[in-house]
């Protein structure tokens, strides 16, 4: 069901070509503040930044739509919807569409999911920005390690596109950020490392009642401020970078069949490693990372497509 509020449906429905940015809130894990960050970014982009914003929730429990719409009153559409039909890859079809309904109607579409391993990770390739939100704890970061490789070939796919991956630190503490939990690991994927926001108990409260950027000067308005503006610049940077790459038509029409399997054999195994260290906001694996059309394979047609996958067994 969907639900928009009056402006909204004259944004949704206007005839204007916007180069919507595309972000997805995503995780496996269970209560690490997914809803909590989709609602405040949704409105902090509404609101501070002045983009027409989407929030389409995915998620069964429906909170991060349920705050906005219950909350006092904004600009942003919200969208609930439970996808759950898995059959004949129907889920990919189904939330494909959800999400490209609103392509070029408004400026950024935010969507709050979680993760199951019925999903197919080819969902990535329909966003801009992949956000992961993950505690730091060791048991946590390694979780959060396993998931990312579940996913990597997305992102180190060497057609077309690929999301940028943006790791995000939430409801973390002083003491367990001061042990630089991030460099001492490896990543399958090039990331950026958002700024942290941290664990702050008056979040809890705000829920279904006013977003954090309500309360001035808060820890929390200002963890999820500098978050926020990262993501909006990640977002700029991605766009820029997107723009700069050119696709052949061979490998747009392969990037729009619903083939899984031959874009799994099309994508590159991981190579190289990164480390936190290595990934901070802003630096050279950003596009290392969305520069991936340079190494890609000559392909000209189905044919050739075909060819290498034979050729790959
Ligand atoms: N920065 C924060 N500080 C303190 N508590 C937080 C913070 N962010 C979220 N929470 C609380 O943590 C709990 C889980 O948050 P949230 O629902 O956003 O997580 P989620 O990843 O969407 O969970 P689920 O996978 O169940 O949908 C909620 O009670 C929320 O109020
Ligand atoms: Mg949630």
């Amino acid at each position: 069901m969907a639900y928009y509020s009056n402006t909204l449906v004259y944004i949704v429905y206007a005839d204007v070509n916007m180069d919507t940015l595309r972000i997805l809130v995503v995780s496996q894990k269970g209560g690490v503040g997914k809803s909590t960050l989709s609602a405040n970014l949704s409105v902090w982009f509404s609101e501070k930044a002045f983009k027409s914003t989407v929030l389409l929730d995915l998620d069964p429990h429906g909170s991060s739509s349920t705050w906005v719409r219950e909350a006092r009153s904004s600009d942003v559409v919200t969208e609930h919807c439970v996808l759950d039909d898995f059959d004949a890859r129907r889920w990919l079809i189904d939330c494909r569409n959800r999400v490209r309904r609103y392509l070029n109607k408004v400026e950024v579409l935010i969507c709050d999911l979680t993760w199951t391993a019925a999903m197919d990770p080819e969902i990535l390739y329909e966003f801009d920005l992949v956000v992961v939100p993950t505690s730091v704890s060791s048991i946590e970061l390694s979780a959060t390690t396993r998931f990312i490789e579940t996913i990597d070939w997305v992102f180190n796919s060497k057609v077309g596109i690929s999301p940028t991956l943006l790791l995000c630190p939430s409801r973390v503490s002083e003491a367990e950020l001061a042990t630089d939990p991030f460099s001492a690991r490896d990543f399958s994927v090039p990331f950026m490392l958002l700024p942290p926001i941290y664990n702050d108990d008056s979040v809890r409260q705000l829920f279904k009642k006013q977003f954090v950027f309500d309360v001035n000067e808060s820890l929390a308005s200002q963890s999820y401020s500098r978050c926020a503006q990262s993501i909006q610049q990640a977002g700029t940077i991605h766009k820029q970078t997107a723009r700069a790459v050119k696709v052949k038509f061979s490998d747009r029409r392969f990037l729009d069949t619903h083939n899984t399997k031959l874009s799994r054999y099309m994508a590159e195994k991981p190579g190289t490693r990164f480390s936190g260290r290595d990934a901070p906001i802003g630096k050279s694996e950003y596009s290392e990372g969305n520069t991936v059309a340079k190494g890609r394979k000559n392909l000209s047609g189905l044919s050739k497509i075909l060819e290498s996958v034979i050729g790959s067994k």
